[in-house]
């Protein structure tokens, strides 16, 4: 008789991506962008999208109004201090999801926090959790509170918080190591600690919250999984605040590859993975770390002779799980000068590209032009085609029309460089030290703008002299940082797209009015 498969306990999925996600430096998506994410996430099933943070500006609301509206099957989250109008706020935004809308409430429980921070008594620290959970509940019965730095706080204290907030209504309490503190053992600890003092805790869902401060956040998130905990937040590639926060597909593929040993499960579709790190490459410019765990470029790669003997003779001696699962198809040829529009379409959408009309046929354009210049079009280059279209899409302030770029070692860099600006059209000439000088130098000029640029960095998306090259930089303005990328066979123009891409970003991020803790 087969042996019987365990019973797997469903831990739930919360994507933090576009919230947390959101506050990595230079992260910032705007409506459209968050909304392609919020898609992707959909395909990849999580249970729980925090779409952002509703009352911190009107780009962060509109994005949670739209997301609500638009996205079926995730419930749709939005974070708001433990005050009403920030409550009021979420829900207005959050309505749209009807009973999919979760409103994710959290003041800090920390000593340290509190008496710095937040310059309040743990009295009224409890009060305000109590007052906040309860205005929550009174529009949805869907209601998250998190303890703020949940792991630096006193136990005894957090018991009496948590048991008080779920008899307030709260289905969801959320143990945050908001500063990437804890290890396994503490974490688990701690969980264990919650289930074992509070009376009411079989009444909401434990959820873990990590930061990766110490390279730690995937660890502790399976330690308190096995503690007892039902909800993990996390976000594609591992983005978030300073350090990042627990990678939800570092976290998802431990648990269906362990399941030996760990007896959990996901509802996550693991195809769809590395689209969904691909797509938020894209999104934000912010490149995943080739060793990265599950979806940086060597995940799969296996170098050494006697590994790659091994794989031939039998692939489980050096592949713990294998590149479809998490739905990688690594440099397939896609496409040549002679593919229409339909092999073109259906390889975007294999891809989990879903364009509209309009980008599809800018996005054609851009590939009939590259394939004139170059022989092969591999996925690679149909990822900057997209990133760099959608990035110039719609609201956009500043677009590039021209760059033409004289330069030579004997001869001093210019570049004339012909933009429209809110639609109108200007031109000038500048000289640099080099061409990509010259280049942002008249974008400048022409912007008048004072962003600094912080960081270069050039590449090429495929190999061969024919490859197209692709640009990011970051862009300083302030207290407010970018990226910025842009993509072509000619790597000046690359520059310009990229520097433009990182200006029309901190226009748009310049309408944030709260910052998030
Ligand atoms: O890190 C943190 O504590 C947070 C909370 C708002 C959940 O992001
Ligand atoms: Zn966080």
């Amino acid at each position: 008789m087969a042996a019987q498969k365990p019973t797997l306990k469903t831990i739930k999925i919360f994507d933090t991506t576009l919230r947390d996600g959101e506050q990595s430096p230079g992260a910032s998506m705007n409506i459209d962008e968050k909304l392609r994410v919020a898609r992707q996430l959909q395909k990849l099933n999580v249970d729980v999208i925090e779409a952002g943070f509703p009352i911190a500006s009107e780009g962060d609301f509109e994005a949670v109004k739209k997301i609500a509206q638009a996205i079926k099957g995730p419930e749709i989250a939005g974070l708001c201090r433990a005050s009403s109008k920030d409550i009021d706020r979420g829900w207005e935004a959050l309505q749209y999801a009807g009973e999919k809308g979760r409103i994710h409430t959290f003041i800090a429980t920390s000593d340290i926090h509190m008496k710095y921070k937040l310059k309040m008594t743990p009295t009224e620290v409890l009060a305000a959790a109590v007052k906040a959970v309860k205005r929550a509940r009174s529009y949805t019965p869907n209601v998250e509170f998190s303890c703020e730095d949940a792991v630096r706080t006193s136990l005894p204290f957090m018991a009496e918080v948590v048991a008080a907030v779920i008899d307030a209504g709260a289905t969801t309490v959320n143990i945050p190591d908001t500063v990437g503190y804890t290890i396994p053992f503490e974490y688990f600890n701690i969980i264990t600690y919650l289930k074992e003092n509070v009376a009411n805790i079989d009444q909401a869902v434990i959820s873990v919250h990590c930061h990766n401060d110490l390279g730690l956040s995937v660890a502790n998130s399976i330690a308190a999984v096995q503690a007892g905990a039902g909800q993990v937040e996390c976000t594609i590639n591992g983005i978030g605040e300073r350090a990042g926060n627990c990678s939800l597909e570092e976290f998802v593929m431990t648990l269906k590859t362990r399941s030996d040993i760990l007896p959990f499960r996901t509802n996550v579709v693991t195809e769809q993975l590395t689209p969904a790190s691909r797509l938020l490459t894209t999104v934000t410019g912010i490149v995943v770390q080739p060793n990265k765990a599950i979806v940086g470029a060597n995940a799969f790669a296996h170098e050494a002779g006697i590994h790659q003997h091994g794989m031939l003779m039998e692939k489980t001696t050096y592949e713990i799980m294998t590149p479809e699962s998490v739905g990688l198809k690594t440099n397939v040829l896609v496409l040549g000068k002679h593919s229409g529009r339909h092999a073109f379409k259906k390889r975007l959408e294999e891809m989990g590209y879903d364009l509209d009309d309009e980008m599809l046929n800018k996005a054609f354009e851009r590939f009939k032009a590259l394939a004139d210049l170059k022989k092969e079009v591999f996925d690679e280059d149909l990822d900057a085609i997209v990133a760099d279209e959608e990035g110039m899409r719609g609201e956009e302030m500043y677009k590039l029309s021209h760059i033409t770029v004289t330069s030579g070692s004997f001869a001093v860099a210019t570049a004339t460089v012909q933009m429209e600006i809110e639609g109108k059209p200007v031109r000038t000439a500048e000289l640099g030290d080099g061409p990509v000088d010259a280049a942002l130098k008249a974008i400048k000029k022409l912007t008048k703008t004072k962003a600094k640029l912080m960081q270069y960095n050039v590449g090429s998306i495929t190999g061969g002299t024919d490859a197209q090259g692709e640009v990011t930089v970051r862009v300083g303005d302030g207290d407010r940082t970018v990226i910025g990328r842009g993509s072509s066979t000619d790597i000046i123009e690359a520059s310009a797209k990229a520097y433009i891409h990182a200006l029309n970003r901190l226009h748009y991020k310049k309408e944030k009015v709260v910052e998030h803790l």
